[in-house]
C-alpha cells in the first residue's frame, strides 16, 4: 500500500536509504535552502534541527521521476500514464469527523513564525516565504475544491501575501472582492508527492477535485476533515494546515523573489491573507520547497508532458513520447519523440505543440531512435540530422509565458520549431553505430 501521509514516507524511504537525515543545526535564513539547492531539490532530506524551532523540515520530496513515481508504487514510465488515468477516473475523497491533522488547534492571537521555521531563499529574495503549501480553495458555487500552490510571503503576526498569477483563481478572487468579502482558504503542509503533482493539473483543461485526483494517483481515498474555522475540506493527514482568508481590497508591497525562469521577480501589490486557525498533528514535521529546484519544476513538466502527449497526438498518431526539460523553466522548450511516416509528420508534430501550449518556445522533434531524455542524444540528433535553412521554422510575434524574461521585454514571442529527423528515404544513410553484444560494465570495473 503506498503511503499516504508524509511521515510513513518518509520513514520508507529512510528504511531504505533514498532519504538525507542532516541532524547538523541549520538556520532557516539562506543556509537551509543552500542545502536542497546544492541537491537540486532532488534529493529527500529532513533537517532534524532547524535553528530556533523543535520541528523538523523536509524538503526535495518530489524532485526526482525515480522518486516521485515510486511515492505512488510506479516505476518512472508508468507516471504519465496513471496521471491521464487519474483525471479519467478521480477516486472522491473520504470525510471523516476528525483526523490527525487537528490534534492540535492554534486560535488567534498567534505570530506564524513561533511554530514552524518559514525560510529565507535567494539574496535578494524580500523576506521569509512559504513555498511548498498546497492551497485548498472552493468554487464559487461552494462545490468542488480546487488546489494549487501560491507562494506566500511572510508578513509578520498572523498574515502574510499571496501571489496568484492563475486566471480562474484571480477572477474567484476577484468575485469575492467585489462583494467586499474575504475568500476562504487553507494551506497544507506535510503532503506526499502525489498531492502536489495533482495541484498542478490545469483548472481551465481539467476542471478536476484535485484531491480526488490525488486519491487516484495514490490508488485509494484520501480522508478529509472539515477545517475548524473556514468551510473547506483538507487532508486529515496532513501534517499542517493554515486556515485563513483572503482579505478584499487590501495590498502589501511583495518582492523580489528569486523565480522560476531563474531571475528575480519585480516588487508588485500583493493581496493579503490572515490566518484564522493553525492546525497540526502531534509531532509535525515542516515541509517546504526550494523555489524552481527540481522539486517545484518536475510536477509541472509531468503535467505539461502529460497533456502535450494527447494533444499533439490528436494531429500525429505516431508520435511516441514528450519530454518537457525542466531546465528550460520547466515550460519553454519540449522534444517530441515521433516514429516518422510521412515527410511533414516532425513539423505538424512540432506546430500541433505549439497550438496546445502557448508557455512553448522552442520545439525539437526527433525519431523514435533518440533518447528524449537524454540532452547529449538531442543535441546529437539536431547536430547531425538538421539543416537551419530547411528544417527550422520560426514564427515571430506570438503569445509565450510571462515567467520568461525575454517574451516580458517585448510583450510577445518567438516560436522555433526544430525537425531533426532524418529523412525517410535516407535511412540506411541515417543508422547509427552499434556494437554486437550487450554487456554488464560491473562485471569488468
Ligand atoms: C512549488 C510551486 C510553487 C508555485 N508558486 C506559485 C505562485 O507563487 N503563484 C502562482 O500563481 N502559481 C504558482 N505555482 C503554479 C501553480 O500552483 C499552478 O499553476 C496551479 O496550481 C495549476 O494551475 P491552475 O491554477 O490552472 O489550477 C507554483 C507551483 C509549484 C509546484
Amino acid at each position: 500500500m503506498n503511503p499516504l501521509n508524509m511521515r510513513e514516507l518518509l520513514a520508507d524511504w529512510d528504511k531504505r536509504g533514498l532519504m538525507y537525515r542532516i541532524s547538523k543545526e541549520v538556520s532557516p535564513e539562506y543556509e537551509l535552502g543552500a542545502v536542497v539547492r546544492a541537491l537540486k531539490g532532488e534529493q529527500p532530506v529532513l533537517f532534524e534541527n532547524v535553528q530556533g524551532y523543535t520541528v523538523p523540515m523536509a524538503a526535495g520530496l518530489g524532485g526526482n521521476r525515480k522518486l516521485m513515481a515510486d511515492s505512488m508504487g510506479l516505476d518512472e514510465n508508468e507516471l504519465l500514464p496513471k496521471m491521464v488515468d487519474a483525471i479519467i477516473n478521480p477516486i472522491p475523497t473520504n470525510m471523516v469527523p476528525t483526523g490527525p491533522v487537528h490534534e492540535n488547534v492554534i486560535l488567534p492571537p498567534f505570530d506564524l513564525d513561533d511554530f514552524f521555521p518559514i525560510p529565507t531563499f535567494h539574496t535578494e529574495d524580500c523576506g521569509a516565504y512559504y513555498v511548498s503549501g498546497v492551497l485548498v480553495v472552493k468554487d464559487l458555487e461552494g462545490k468542488k475544491r480546487y488546489t494549487s500552490i501560491r507562494r506566500m510571503k511572510f508578513i509578520g503576526g498572523n498574515k502574510t501575501n499571496i501571489v496568484i498569477t492563475s486566471p480562474e483563481l484571480n477572477r474567484q478572487f476577484a468575485y469575492f472582492e467585489e462583494r467586499g468579502e474575504p475568500m476562504e482558504i487553507a494551506v497544507m503542509f506535510g503532503v506526499v508527492p502525489a498531492v502536489v503533482l495533482a495541484s498542478q493539473f490545469s483548472t481551465h483543461l481539467f476542471h478536476a477535485d484535485k484531491l480526488d485526483v490525488s486519491g487516484a494517483l495514490l490508488g485509494q481515498p484520501l480522508d478529509v476533515v472539515q477545517c475548524k474555522t473556514v468551510d473547506i475540506e483538507v487532508l486529515a493527514e496532513a501534517e499542517i494546515v493554515l486556515e485563513g482568508k483572503i482579505l478584499p481590497h487590501e495590498r502589501d508591497q511583495e518582492g523580489a523573489f528569486g523565480e522560476l525562469g531563474g531571475y528575480y521577480g519585480g516588487n508588485e501589490l500583493q493581496p493579503i491573507v490572515e490566518m484564522t486557525a493553525i492546525t497540526y498533528r502531534n509531532n509535525p514535521i515542516s515541509q517546504t520547497i526550494f523555489p524552481s529546484s527540481s522539486e517545484e519544476r518536475l510536477p509541472m513538466c509531468l503535467v505539461r508532458e502529460m497533456t502535450l502527449l494527447s494533444t499533439v497526438r490528436q494531429t500525429v498518431e505516431n508520435v511516441k513520447a514528450v519530454h518537457v526539460p525542466m531546465a528550460a523553466a520547466a515550460r519553454l522548450h519540449a522534444v517530441i519523440q515521433i516514429e516518422k511516416r510521412t515527410e511533414g509528420d516532425a513539423k505538424q508534430a512540432a506546430l500541433a505543440a505549439f497550438a496546445s501550449d502557448k508557455d512553448l518556445k522552442h520545439v525539437v522533434v526527433v525519431d523514435d531512435d533518440v533518447d528524449i531524455f537524454n540532452p547529449e542524444d538531442v543535441e546529437w540528433a539536431i547536430a547531425t540530422r538538421c539543416q537551419a535553412d530547411k528544417d527550422v521554422f520560426i514564427i515571430p510575434g506570438a503569445k509565450g509565458s510571462p515567467l520568461e524574461s525575454s517574451h516580458n521585454l517585448r510583450g510577445i514571442t518567438a516560436k522555433m520549431g526544430i525537425d531533426a529527423t532524418y529523412p525517410l528515404s535516407e535511412k540506411e544513410m541515417f543508422r547509427r553505430t552499434s556494437v554486437p553484444i550487450e554487456i554488464d560494465l560491473n562485471d569488468y570495473i
